[in-house]
């Protein structure tokens, strides 16, 4: 009994050093740190996403582009985040989605995978890296996984091409979301950034499209910009979760863009592409403005950085030995200037 417990306490040892020898890179008592890393044991998979669709739980999903967004949705307990090709308007500042490369995805997505260690992570296939073929869909893929560090892809539109290549993504062992109803990658054929589902053949083709990435091996379907009865009618008949954006509340789950919930782009032309449907949480651009505006404005006469924020302090000897090496090196203008910052700094500190 007593070897056994001996062996389990070495185990514990041997497993909290090698916790300790894998974050290395982390170092300890420093002056720069970042947010702890946060529970992986609880890391969201396709079977707590199933279980949550079969009890009618919603599913939630929220976008990110980097590490301090994905840190965000990780310790806010989102389910599911997305690494979309909507960094094309939100992050680089284009009109559409069609710019962004693979490469600048995979740039997009090694950053989330960094900060978020719960959610399950989804990187969009960017337009042009998977219409040419379902070899060319599952190399792109592949790399979103593999170089990413992502757990799924999403691909846009449900053409028999398309269902091929979610098809061929599914086979290669790589879980796929599909996306129906407004696709922004096709504003080339729609006409522009245009509701989908407003008329019979449309809102038929919405759910018949979403049935055909169903069985094609979808795990999830994203409904874009669709009349609440019509993902109504898509939700009620599939047997996976159908994820609604601007498509109301009958959907299994809801995902809105990071910036644009959080009320972030106050630019005006960030005020055009935010959409009608989605609600504000929070107006966090007034609040990023405020700040850079009141940091211009100390920094401009002088008040930041007062003593609260200079906290490296040298000693009364060791600053007497500088100056006299100051001088003795002939730049008495250093010196002058290194005393003159003592005499201020002390003045601060009394009547600070
Ligand atoms: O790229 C994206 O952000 C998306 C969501 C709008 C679903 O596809």
């Amino acid at each position: 009994m007593a070897v056994f417990s001996n062996l389990l306490r070495h185990a514990t040892v041997l497993r909290h050093r090698f916790t300790l020898r894998s974050m290395s890179n982390i170092p300890e008592n420093t002056v720069y740190g970042g947010p702890k890393p946060q529970n992986t044991e609880q890391r969201v998979t396709l079977a707590h996403l199933k279980q949550k669709h079969k009890k009618g739980i919603p599913i939630t999903m929220v976008t990110a582009y980097d590490y301090p967004s994905a840190v965000h949705l990780d310790t806010a307990g989102i389910d599911i985040c997305l690494v979309g090709d909507s960094a094309a308007m939100v992050v680089h500042g284009y009109d559409t989605t069609l710019p962004i490369t693979l490469d600048e995805m995979l740039v997009h997505c090694r950053a989330v995978a960094r900060g978020a260690n719960r959610p399950l992570l989804v990187g969009d296939l960017p337009f042009g890296t998977y219409e040419s073929s379902s070899q060319q869909a599952v190399d792109s893929a592949v790399r979103i996984l593999k170089e990413g560090g992502m757990d799924a892809i999403k691909l846009e539109g449900a053409s028999p091409s398309r269902i091929t290549a979610a098809k061929a993504i599914v086979e290669a062992g790589i879980a796929v979301i599909g996306h129906v109803g407004l696709t922004p990658q096709a504003i080339s054929v729609l006409g522009g950034f245009r509701p989908q589902g407003r008329n019979i053949s449309s809102a038929v083709k919405v759910v018949e499209t979403a049935l055909a990435l169903q069985e094609a091996g979808c795990f999830a379907v994203v409904l874009e910009c669709v009349p609440a009865p019509v993902a109504a009618a898509a939700t009620s008949i599939l047997g996976i979760p159908t994820i609604g954006i601007g498509a109301g509340p009958f959907c299994s789950g809801q995902v809105l863009v990071y910036h644009d919930l959080l009320g972030m782009l106050q630019h005006p032309h960030h005020a055009k592409v935010t959409p009608k449907f989605c609600k504000q949480y929070a107006h966090v651009g007034d609040v990023i403005n405020k700040a850079l505006v009141e940091y211009k404005d100390e920094v401009t006469s002088g008040s930041f950085p007062g003593p609260d924020h200079s906290p490296y302090k040298i000693s009364a000897s060791e600053v007497g030995g500088f100056l006299d090496e100051l001088k003795q090196m002939g730049l008495d203008k250093a010196a002058s200037a290194a005393a003159e910052a003592v005499e201020k700094m002390e003045k601060n500190k009394i009547t600070s």
